[in-house]
């Protein structure tokens, strides 16, 4: 009887806890299932999609319960400017779970708070600058990558190719480089075991965090059923990795002469030391600024470039135009360089196209709050995870035309000049901004160009091109999909 009268508490208290009246949240589907909350109205289905139609019924804030998490979806341009721009200052906090916590430990910069975000952050964006972003030493690892991805599509003779793993090692050694200053060589079992390391990390703690973060009771279950366990040795794995390369740099370390971040960062423990400044610079945390920057721009880059073959392969006129446009600007058969986007909007386009219809980080990394948030008339509560839903952007069909169409033409205006269209924000926008937009697009840009410039890319014979079907992880990366990299028939 006792046990019954106590279920029944249980459920009375989660009813009205959850109930959005009570606590002034947004409007948003009834949580009629305790402990699952509104799971089945996702699980399982197009999350962005599901997300659409709640849109329409309940407005640009809506709140449901990922089992006992509440989240608060934010949608539309000028909602998501508000929370991230206007009142970034509150909105920019993490939420506290079992990725950020755990894993993270609260350091580095993508799931770090307060002063460790502050200044971790604004060191690795003036680092990026001072080494070179949008100068020629980015541009020579990128190229130095996408020569070796032309060399292994060569090798494959034109037979059907699953290229995800190929531009993942390339993206991944392009990090290497400008984090560590140096490359592996693609058959170097050290790199595979880091790239082994990396993939699964990923996909565990996509399982494992999200329903760790859904149902907090499992992480006391006996035998690891998530795997917890395992995507914290990995993640210790990947540490070890980069602190060989810590103490290898230190001791090659001038200061009169910086080869990389880590030179950089080591710069700056130097420099607090001797001001004795109190700083949250350490071996430890650029061990974990390290980790963020492989973890945010590994899946992300090469998610994005997989996107762009893949819409390619789908549209054989479109690699014709940016073929013309190339040839006429640099010459046949070459790579353009970076500073020759000016001159190359139909290119442009297209990387702007494939970031918008790729989606690739549709609902940016979850945002928070550091106290219950008084917002658009409904109270944003401090322990919920507030979704930025870039895809209501994205695919709003008022600011893109006939959104499921890959169209680069929709960012050039009538003279053929690039559009700056303000409300496309890919890289999401305030505080916690994408700190790596200009090497993503810089990737973009040699990858398309330099593989269009010797190969045109098609289907596997008699096959039709790729369904452009994404699998929503943190990234939205299309399905496995293969390719045929057919010699450019006036190529050299
Ligand atoms: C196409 C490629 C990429 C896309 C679409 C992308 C997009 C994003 C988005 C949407 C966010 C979340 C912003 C928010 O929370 O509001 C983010 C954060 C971040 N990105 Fe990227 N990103 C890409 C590549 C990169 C690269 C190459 C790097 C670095 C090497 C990088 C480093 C970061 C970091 C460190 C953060 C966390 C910023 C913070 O919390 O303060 N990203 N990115």
């Amino acid at each position: 009887m006792l046990e019954i009268l106590l279920i029944l508490l249980v459920i009375i208290l989660f009813v009205y806890n959850t109930t959005s009246k009570s606590r002034n949240l947004p409007p948003g589907p009834k949580p009629i299932y305790p402990i699952i909350g509104n799971l089945p109205a996702v699980a399982g289905k197009d999350v962005l999609l599901a997300f659409r139609e709640m849109r329409t019924k309940y407005g640009d804030i809506f709140s449901l319960y990922f089992g006992h998490q509440l989240m608060i979806v934010i949608n539309g341009y000028e909602t998501i400017k508000a929370v991230l721009v206007k009142h970034g200052a509150l909105f920019s906090e993490r939420p506290h779970n079992f990725l950020s916590d755990e894993m993270c430990q609260g350091r580095g910069i993508i799931f770090s708070t307060g002063k460790i975000w502050k200044e971790q952050r604004r060191f690795s964006t003036s680092a990026f600058q001072e080494l070179g972003f949008g100068k020629l030493s980015f541009e020579e690892s990128i190229k130095t990558e996408v020569l070796k991805v032309l060399e292994f599509f060569e090798e494959k003779q034109e037979c059907p190719i699953d290229i995800k793993e190929c531009i993942f090692a390339s993206i991944t050694n392009i990090i290497f480089s400008i984090v560590m200053g140096k490359r592996y060589n693609y058959d170097d079992p050290a790199f595979h075991e880091f790239l082994l390391k990396m993939v699964e990390t990923s996909q565990l703690v996509g399982n494992a965090s999200i329903l760790v973060n859904c149902f907090p009771f499992l992480r006391y279950c006996p035998f690891d059923p998530l795997k917890k366990n395992f995507a914290l040795q990995n993640r210790d794995k990947i540490k070890s990795f980069f602190k060989d390369t810590y103490e290898e740099h230190r001791k090659t370390y001038n200061r009169e002469y910086i080869r990389d971040f880590v030179d950089l960062y080591i710069r700056e423990i130097e420099k607090n030391a001797e001001a004795g400044t109190e700083s949250t610079f350490s071996e430890e945390m650029l061990n974990s600024v390290i980790g963020d920057l492989f973890g945010a721009g590994g899946e992300t880059s090469t998610t994005a470039v997989c996107w762009a073959f893949l819409y390619l392969v789908r549209h054989p006129e479109i690699q014709a135009r940016i073929r013309e446009e190339v040839d006429n600007v640099v010459g046949p058969n070459k790579i353009p360089s970076y500073s020759d986007r000016h001159k190359l909007p139909f290119l442009e386009a297209t990387i702007f196209e494939v970031l918008r219809l790729g989606d690739v980080v549709p609902l940016a990394i979850p945002h928070a709050v550091p106290n219950n948030v008084f917002f658009c008339g409904y109270t944003i509560p401090k322990d919920s995870s507030i979704l930025i839903n870039l895809n209501s952007i994205s695919h709003d069909p008022v600011l893109f035309n006939n959104p499921t169409h890959f169209k680069p033409e929709r960012f050039l205006d009538s003279s053929g000049t690039i559009k700056n269209v303000t409300e496309f924000i890919p890289f999401s926008i305030g505080r916690r901004r994408c700190i790596g937009s200009t090497v993503a697009r810089m990737e973009l840009f040699l990858f398309i160009s330099a593989v269009l410039s010797k190969f045109e890319l098609v289907p596997p014979e008699g096959q039709p091109p790729p369904d452009p079907v994404g699998i929503l992880g943190i990234t939205n990366m299309p399905r496995p999909y293969k390719l045929r990299a057919v010699f450019r028939r006036n190529s050299s």
